[in-house]
């Protein structure tokens, strides 16, 4: 395990490059997106580990849905696995090491893997030294309408007063409300964007590309993002 001066309180990561990873092994995309999940559970529990606050993995956007349907169904299939696997080791009481919440508009994913989050959610809720959110059916975009809408609702009930909305009120609304921004953001697989990831929380975040795959990062890779993130001088507009 790496030694660090400073850690990153909340780290935001983009998996992406699960489908590329599968076509260099001639493998169909679906096999890439199975050892994504593998990795993604592998840096939780590593995030854990080190004691970082908040961890969130972006796992499938709110455009992901113009992908083929077998693509998603089979997405679905691993986020279905995934949780059963979950419940299937907490019963056997082996600990998982952190919080995990999902964030993002979970009207649309199928009922049982809804009811399959509610009480992943609920079991892990007691472990506050770290959480780790999955964004699923999420975009940044689409959680500041969520967030300006119940900021309406609450004016037009007569409680809330247009002049009493502030960056900290909308900040409380959005799906990250009680954690503090995201210190960095990392993207693998080489495309330079943030593709609708945490819009409003990245306003300050350090950005950290790389051209390593999804399904091929590392803890090695997380001790060198942490690296590079002790030697960033932040200034958030001062000098
Ligand atoms: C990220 O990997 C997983 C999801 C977006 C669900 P991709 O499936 O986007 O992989 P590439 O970008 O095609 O390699
Ligand atoms: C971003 O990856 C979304 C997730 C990793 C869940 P995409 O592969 O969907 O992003 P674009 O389309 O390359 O911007
Ligand atoms: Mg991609």
């Amino acid at each position: 395990m790496g030694t660090f001066s400073v850690l990153p309180r909340h780290i935001g990561i983009i998996m992406d490059g699960n489908g590329r990873w599968a076509k260099q092994r001639g493998l169909v995309r679906t096999e890439g997106h199975k050892q994504g999940a593998k990795v993604f559970r592998d840096i939780a529990t590593y995030c854990s580990e080190l004691g970082i606050e908040a961890v969130t993995f972006y796992a499938f956007s709110t455009e992901n849905w113009r992908r083929p349907e077998t693509e998603v169904d089979a997405i679905m299939d691993i986020f279905r696995d995934f949780l059963d696997e979950l419940e299937r080791r907490e019963s056997e009481n082996e600990e998982m090491g952190f919080r995990i919440r999902f964030i993002g508009d979970m009207s649309r994913l199928p009922a049982d893997i809804v009811s399959l989050i509610r009480i992943t959610e609920q079991r892990s809720a007691d472990k506050r030294r770290t959480t780790v959110n999955v964004a699923v059916n999420y975009g940044g975009r689409q959680e500041i309408v969520h967030a300006a809408r119940e900021l309406a609702e609450l004016a037009a009930a007569g409680k809330l007063q247009p002049d009493e909305i502030t960056e900290e009120l909308f900040a409380r609304h959005t799906y990250t409300g009680d954690l503090p921004d995201p210190d960095v953001i990392i993207r693998p697989s080489g495309e330079l964007r943030l593709s609708n990831f945490l819009t409003w929380q990245s306003a300050y975040s350090e950005l950290w590309f790389s051209d390593v795959l999804w399904p091929d990062f590392t803890r090695a890779d997380l001790d060198q993002v942490i690296h590079d993130f002790e030697k960033r001088n932040r200034r958030f507009g001062g000098v």
